[in-house]
């Protein structure tokens, strides 16, 4: 599992943050709060949540999925890319993980926009499309177990709107 974009060496990929990433003050102190968390390898780079809030701002996302939180970065990044009105449907399986983020969502005033739910996320999706969503959400991130991710791509290919986009974490 890698915290950085990958085949950069060292020097490159110090100077590509030093020139290219602007990140929130709250993602940093999220970043360094799971930075010695003994699962600190789950979460994104910061550059990764960089360009997908590039991409949520490109497609004038405002509803979005999560499959796979963790301390909450990678949704603190879209969160912030949302408009006041947009909304992020967050699905985890973990209390223990997700409570390390909620002051972080809380402090960059975003944790409104953040619906968390706590159960496997095949359920959640599939409650969602029973409940007449396909089509609703404009953008979805799946980086959960691997196991899942067909099942995971499946649904998110009905919840997302035609035009909209899904992305998969490899690794
Ligand atoms: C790679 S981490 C997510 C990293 C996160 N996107 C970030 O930026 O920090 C994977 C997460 O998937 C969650 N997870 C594992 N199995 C799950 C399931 N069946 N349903 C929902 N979440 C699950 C884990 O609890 C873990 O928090």
């Amino acid at each position: 599992m890698s915290t950085r974009t990958l085949a950069l060496d060292d020097t490159l990929y110090r100077y590509l943050l030093d020139n290219s990433l602007r990140e929130h003050a709250e993602m940093a102190s999220l970043r360094e709060a799971t930075r010695t968390h003994p699962r600190a390898g789950m979460q994104i780079s910061p550059e990764q949540g960089q360009f997908m809030a590039l991409l949520v701002r490109l497609i004038g996302a405002r509803r979005t999925i999560e499959v796979g939180v963790f301390t909450g970065y990678s949704a603190l990044a879209v969160a912030l890319a949302l408009p006041a009105d947009g909304r992020i449907l967050a699905c985890d399986i973990s209390d223990e993980f997700t409570a390390l983020g909620r002051p972080h969502w809380q402090r960059a005033g975003v944790a409104h926009k953040i619906e968390l739910v706590l159960a496997p996320a095949l359920a959640t999706l599939d409650a969602r499309l029973a409940a007449g969503e396909a089509g609703a959400y404009d953008f979805a991130f799946i980086d959960a177990d691997k196991v899942s991710y067909d099942g995971y791509y499946e649904r998110c290919l009905q919840l997302v709107r035609g035009g909209g986009l899904t992305l998969a974490r490899r690794r």
